[in-house]
């Protein structure tokens, strides 16, 4: 990666630090442009700066039960259609029943919570650098200056075996963060490798082409933990700014007693998610599925939205392709009215712009369209 990717600009600050100092009003850099704010219809009355998020139970919620107890290999029309629904017109949905133990998700949250509630002091052996993004962060892109969001976060490798983040990236205290985020990744990326069968069938392509597009049995799967704090405006900032997911999908577990994740609905309002359950998965198609699909589905914008009250963690795996293999629209998407969209492209160098400007909704994705894709003439 580019040389400006060495070091972070300037001396990183935990957000927890920043929580934790009993500050009234939050620093400028956290302050978000007012058309990025909040909206004002999710502050509750009387200014008291308690985020009123309407619930939305229409995300679409797919139940796995019946497939996973059928086997794999019968994928049924029903499910086909409610996730080509979901897609089209959210980008995200819900699973139910989808295989992963409850415990098992109860325990790496737990863990992770376990993590981010140590001193800071503690933590900041694990600091993260860009060059590699693994260990513990507080900031996405490297542009000095730039607009910060108000969590911390931790980032591992969990796939391919080759690709994995070495032992010293991995926390010690709580023991059993490693074993069970391990477990955990290995069940979820189970899931996923399911879903992209469901997925496929949904555009009427062979259920095995996804995954065989992506990188067959080496795609890559990494572990982001959220951790956004307590702020004392939360109407003035987010936790995560607007973005897509760079990725193939995401399935993000969130907290069960806070609620932040925000989608972009169709009509560009921003809908605060609630999951049907505990032990639900949020799920949600990033920029790589955009692209293979020439555009039949979208990688939808989401952010995170933080609270007065309490604090909130998230774990969001992403299911990535395997770095090295040029990623374009599938032929059988590109007809003469719908030529390819997209130049093909790794992952590896399409996660090199994002990782150098950090969220920035749906920019980047849309700066690649249409540049010289082949046998478009557009070059
Ligand atoms: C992410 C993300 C949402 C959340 O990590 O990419 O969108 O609720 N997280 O933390
Ligand atoms: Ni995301």
């Amino acid at each position: 990666m580019a040389d400006c990717m060495q070091e972070w600009p300037e001396p990183i600050v935990r957000v927890q630090a920043v929580a934790e100092s009993g500050l009234a009003a939050i620093p400028g850099c956290y302050v978000k442009p007012p058309r990025d704010r909040p909206a004002q219809q999710h502050l509750a009355a009387g200014g008291d700066n308690v985020l009123r998020e309407p619930s939305d139970d229409s995300i679409p919620v797919i139940d796995l039960g019946e497939l996973l107890a059928a086997g794999e290999g019968r994928i049924d029309g029903l499910i086909t259609e409610a996730v080509a629904a979901a897609c089209r017109d959210w980008g995200f949905f819900q699973v139910v029943n989808h295989g992963v133990a409850p415990e098992l998700m109860r325990a790496v949250r737990e863990a992770w919570r376990g993590f981010f509630r140590l001193p800071i002091s503690a933590k900041q052996q694990y600091a993260n650098q860009p060059r590699t993004y693994e260990g513990y962060g507080s900031r996405v892109g490297v542009q000095k200056g730039g607009p910060l969001d108000w969590g911390d976060y931790y980032f591992l490798h969990l796939a391919p075996e080759a690709a994995k983040s070495p032992d010293k990236y991995w926390p010690t205290n709580p023991a059993i963060c490693k074993e069970v985020s391990e477990e955990y990744g290995r069940e979820v990326t189970r899931l996923c490798e399911v879903l992209m069968k469901v997925l496929s069938a949904s555009l009427g392509l062979e259920e095995a082409r996804f995954q065989e597009a992506f990188g067959g049995a080496e795609c890559g799967a990494c572990l982001r933990a959220n951790y956004y704090p307590r702020c004392p405006q939360p109407d003035l900032t987010l936790g995560l700014s607007a973005h897509s997911d760079p990725g193939v999908l995401t399935v993000l577990l969130a907290d069960e007693h806070v609620r932040g994740l925000q989608v972009r609905r169709a009509d560009g309002e921003w809908v605060t998610v609630q999951p049907v359950r505990d032990d639900a998965f949020i799920v949600n198609v990033g920029d790589q599925i955009q692209i293979l699909s020439n555009s039949v589905y979208t990688s939808v914008e989401h952010r995170v939205i933080v609270n007065a009250k309490e604090e909130r963690i998230s774990l969001a795996l992403f299911y990535n392709p395997k770095g090295d293999v040029p990623i374009a629209p599938a032929p059988e998407l590109v007809t003469p009215d719908r030529p390819p969209l997209y130049p093909p492209m790794t992952f590896d160098e399409y996660r090199v712009y994002i990782r150098k400007n950090g969220p920035r909704g749906k920019a980047q994705l849309e700066g690649f369209k249409g540049q010289a894709v082949p046998g478009t003439g557009n070059k």
